[in-house]
């Protein structure tokens, strides 16, 4: 895979942003050091987590970190078997690494959401929304390529004009390998004088807050901290595909009004694994259960699928009534899902919108992991490879006659795709005889439909 393995090792010095480390009592013999944290900008809002700073040097090194133990002491917010640094799933060692595929098109995806979220409910009357990271890694990749925390903060300084109205937006970002988190505050920090240049910044839009610490331990004590739970928060989500990511995050997270969750969920690493005892641990951590333990039982085949549909009804029973995914496939066929769960159907409508306006990004290739021919989706909409909403509509079809309504409602709700590709699709699937309509008139959204049956045979005799 030619995504993970980084090489280059920064070691700038300085910034600007408000960043501590907070606590960590995990069972990992690593620290962070908070030793060299920054001073506080003088607006910097207190948003200190409660527990102390590890005196310790820096040692830490991803790759060769001794897999950890569970700590069934901790009374910190979540116990956790972390997976460490994943077997069986490539990560990179250095603090910054090469842009992968999958990035690209993650951050694509990220870009194109937050123009749409931030004025959406900034606009929509909440006073304030929190965007946050538990997983922020650098900031900057190899070939200079912005990271998720800088595509997330010039995405809140694109919104001037709602920050001068008085709108505030709070961003939090979380990275526990001291390295990361050092070269995260000095291109936040970049960013943030870029931008004050022709202007300062609306204090509105508030000092990032960053901890050097694991997500697990931090993030949300961060989010009640700052008050952000009472209004709407997005978190992204985005470990390696391992299994650092608890449910009962997600599960606090949606009671925040409005809120939504954008999760990397890798399945590899729980097939490979997920048998040995801590590993299940992890498992019923991540979906909030053992439901998922069926895996075990499953053909090699059908396993990808039903974790993923497992963890889909985790997020929604978590809160979001709305869970959508999709696979990125890279070169190597390694596959990574992005995650997205909301309580609003806008919402979802957006992130399908964000989903499918990714350019084509060499080497990455999109999936519907419910599609079960497994067919590719091509982003950008090439009408003829709209097999897997073929498939999805025909099997619908095949259950009783549905409206049009229904169907673009099945369609947004229960594949990759959105409702407005099954209008075209229709119409097509009419002109070709595979269905037809059972309501007289034009095609509309009321039009109920329902499988062609099948042709009279004419006998040649007659
Ligand atoms: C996939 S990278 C994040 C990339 C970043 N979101 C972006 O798109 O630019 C994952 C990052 O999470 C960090 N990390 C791993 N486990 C973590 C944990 N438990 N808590 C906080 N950070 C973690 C890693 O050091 C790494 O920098």
């Amino acid at each position: 895979m030619k995504a993970a393995l980084g090489i280059a090792a920064w070691t700038r010095t300085g910034s600007g942003i408000y960043g501590t480390n907070a606590s960590l009592r995990t069972c990992r013999s690593s620290s962070s050091n908070g030793a060299g944290a920054l001073p506080k900008p003088e607006a910097a809002p207190s948003t200190v987590v409660p527990g102390t700073n590890d005196p310790t040097p820096n040692t830490r090194q991803t790759r060769s970190r001794p897999s950890r133990r569970c700590d069934r002491s901790r009374s910190a917010p979540f116990r956790k078997c972390p997976s460490g640094y994943i077997p069986g799933v490539p990560v990179p060692s250095e603090p910054i690494w090469s842009c992968d595929p999958h990035t690209v098109a993650k951050h694509q995806i990220l870009k194109v959401y937050l123009k749409q979220w931030l004025p959406t409910l900034l606009l929509g009357g909440y006073r304030g929304v929190t965007y946050a990271e538990g997983f922020a890694g650098s900031g900057v990749y190899q070939g200079g390529e912005a990271g998720s925390p800088v595509i997330a903060l010039r995405a809140a300084l694109g919104q001037r004009q709602l920050l001068e109205a008085g709108k505030t937006v709070d961003l939090v970002f979380i990275e526990e390998d001291q390295r990361r988190f050092d070269i995260l505050k000095q291109e936040l920090t970049k960013v943030w004088a870029a931008a004050s240049q022709a202007a300062p910044v609306p204090a509105t839009l508030r000092r990032p807050h960053l901890r050097c610490a694991d997500h697990a331990d931090v993030l949300l004590p961060v989010l009640e901290q700052i008050g952000a739970m009472r209004q709407p928060v997005f978190a992204f989500l985005d470990s390696w595909g391992g299994t650092d990511v608890p449910l009962d995050i997600a599960r606090a997270i949606a009671t925040a009004p409005a809120s939504e969750v954008l999760v990397t969920f890798g399945t590899r690493y729980l097939i490979r694994f997920g048998e040995q005892d801590r590993q299940k641990e992890e498992g019923d951590r991540v979906f909030g259960g053992t439901a998922w333990r069926k895996v075990f039982t499953l053909p090699a085949g059908q396993k990808k699928l039903f974790l993923v549909s497992t963890y889909r009804r985790s997020l929604q029973e978590a809160g979001f009534r709305y869970v959508t995914s999709f696979e990125m496939l890279d070169e190597g066929g390694h596959d990574l899902h992005l995650v997205h769960g909301t309580s609003h159907l806008r919402g979802l409508e957006k992130m399908k919108n964000a989903m499918w306006e990714v350019d084509k990004v060499g080497g990455v290739q999109f999936r519907d992991p419910r599609d079960p021919a497994q067919g590719l989706l091509e982003l950008g909409l090439e009408p003829n490879l709209m097999g897997p909403l073929h498939r999805a509509l025909q099997a619908r079809l095949t259950e009783r006659p549905h409206t049009v309504a229904e169907l673009k409602q099945h369609a947004l709700c229960e594949t990759a795709y959105r409702a407005q590709h099954v209008f075209p699709l229709v119409r097509r699937m009419l002109r070709e005889g595979h269905i037809e309509q059972s309501t007289p008139g034009p095609l509309s959204d009321n039009t109920l439909l329902q499988l062609a049956g099948p042709k009279p045979v004419q006998d040649s005799l007659f």
